[in-house]
């Protein structure tokens, strides 16, 4: 008998991602002009994920050199590295069993690692406290997402559990939540007001699902993806209320913490909005916050190091999170490392610290500027409009696709925004992913666009697009 008929019906609901059409196109096309064939440009820019380093940005020096004295312990005693390098390797090879990267550690993560991370939160968090045993480092923070979804979500039960989920909202976290049985429960940002949250749409979104699924958490992203909103204090006070009254699990994905850009704009995490609001709330909302070594200056995707903080669980919970934890034993060394170097970057005064300082700077002036120039493009271009980015890595322009392209599209079986995307790998050989991956409302049509790139790739991108999208608009009216 094919396993085929043993999958179960929650793993069948997830959907294939429109991005996969596009990436096979993207690799035929980086095939074809290895092999010579003519384009009228010499390679694809891919700015379809939020990966800083696909997009050009480079390595931050003092965590690569500190990678390297742990991969290869003989740096630690050569002069080719800072001291301060040196002994940060040294420090951490001291907390691996064995001394050795190559060691499985806690489940939780390398002791002191978890230690740092609780004193960096309570840092971040004006002094609410954070503490160690609430502390799980995960490989990427999509892990402990999964996780902790999969401690939320009763797959057998009746009604189904249903998580209230923005839209447009992270695809691969929907996917994760729709593969464990979970009813997504969408609730509209609103785009009109900059995708703001509002909490009256997460009370339509409730009432709109009484008598057809059993909410049990409300997941939240900001800085938003790909929406690019920062939520304000008083707007994540009203959704904590919420939570707390409607007596859901608070799910915050915090992942672009370090990514806020808008001169108003400013990140509180939602443990610190929390905590301060005070009891009987402070003691009772549960919470997950989650963060990640994959974005941010450092944009390490690909070591695989997140964390998530739990606040106000039952034990009897946390004793289930933990054995869920232990069954891959641990997050990737690497990784670990990654988040301690993010969580405790050079200080003034470290030998360091000056190069740590200008490469930071440079990223951070890079991709305000990015974040400028993106917007003042898309808006200047006939059928896009774009919202202020504020955070984030992404810019989510709507795009007003005129009916011939809409017919066209369904002719050959694709959404509109996923066939606007192929034209514009195709034809100008960036690679973008379209709206319908997130969730957008019926009729809308949007182009997600990762703005964490270096400036010269992002000005090449806005180059190709801007003469792509005039030839097309006019082919197309
Ligand atoms: C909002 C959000 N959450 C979580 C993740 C997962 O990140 P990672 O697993 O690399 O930490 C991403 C990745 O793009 C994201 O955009």
């Amino acid at each position: 008998m094919s396993v085929l008929q043993e999958i179960s019906p929650s793993v069948r609901n997830m959907w294939q991602l429109e991005y996969g059409v596009l990436a096979r196109q993207a690799s035929q096309i980086k095939e074809q002009l290895r092999q010579g064939v003519r384009k009228p440009y010499q390679e694809v820019i891919d700015v379809s994920w939020g990966d800083p380093h696909r997009g050009g940005l480079k390595p931050l020096s003092f965590v690569r050199q500190v990678l390297a004295a742990c991969l290869y312990p003989e740096l630690v005693n050569s002069d080719k590295l800072p001291v301060d390098v040196r002994q940060r390797a040294q420090r951490l090879l001291g907390g691996c069993v064995g001394g050795s990267v190559g060691s499985y550690t806690t489940t939780a993560g390398i002791s002191e690692i978890v230690q740092r991370v609780s004193e960096f939160i309570t840092r971040r968090d004006g002094g609410a406290p954070s503490y160690p045993e609430n502390i799980y480092i995960s490989p990427g923070s999509q892990w402990s997402l999964t996780n902790i979804f999969t401690v939320l979500v009763n797959s057998e039960g009746s009604p189904r559990a249903g998580v209230l989920t923005p839209v447009p909202s992270h695809c691969t976290t929907t996917l994760s939540m729709v593969g464990l049985g979970a009813v997504i429960v969408p609730y509209y940002l609103s785009e009109e007001q900059g995708w703001e949250l509002k909490v009256e749409e997460l009370h339509r979104a409730l009432e709109s699902v009484k008598g057809v699924c059993k909410p049990v958490a409300l997941y939240v992203i900001n800085p938003g993806n790909p929406s690019g909103h920062v939520q304000s204090r008083k707007s994540m006070q009203e959704v904590i209320r919420f939570a707390s009254k409607k007596r859901l699990f608070l799910l915050a994905d915090e992942v672009y913490q370090d990514c806020v850009y808008g001169e108003k704009s400013e990140f509180f995490s939602y443990k610190r909005v929390l905590s301060e609001m005070g009891p009987p709330l402070s003691d009772t909302v549960e919470l997950a916050s989650f963060h990640s070594a994959s974005k941010g200056f450092m944009g390490e995707c690909g070591l695989r190091g997140g964390y998530v903080e739990l606040v106000n669980l039952d034990p009897a919970v946390m004793k289930y999170i933990y054995n869920l934890f232990s069954i891959d034993s641990c997050a990737p060394v690497l990784g670990q490392i990654a988040l301690d170097l993010m969580t405790n970057p050079p200080q003034p005064g470290d030998p360091s610290y000056p190069l740590y300082n200008m490469e930071t700077q440079h990223i951070r002036a890079a991709l305000i500027r990015n974040v400028k120039r993106a917007h003042e493009v898309f808006n200047s271009l006939l059928g896009f409009s774009c919202q202020p980015v504020e955070g984030g890595a992404f810019a989510f322009p709507s795009l007003h696709l005129p009916p011939k392209v809409i017919q066209k599209a369904k002719e050959v079986g694709m959404q509109p925004d996923t066939f606007y995307c192929m034209r514009l790998l195709e034809e100008a050989g960036v690679l973008a992913s379209p709206g319908c991956e997130y969730g957008q409302k019926e009729g809308t049509y949007h182009i997600r666009f990762c703005i964490m790139a270096a400036e010269e790739t992002m000005e090449e991108v806005l180059r190709r697009l801007t003469s792509f999208h005039t030839q097309f608009m006019e082919d197309s009216s």
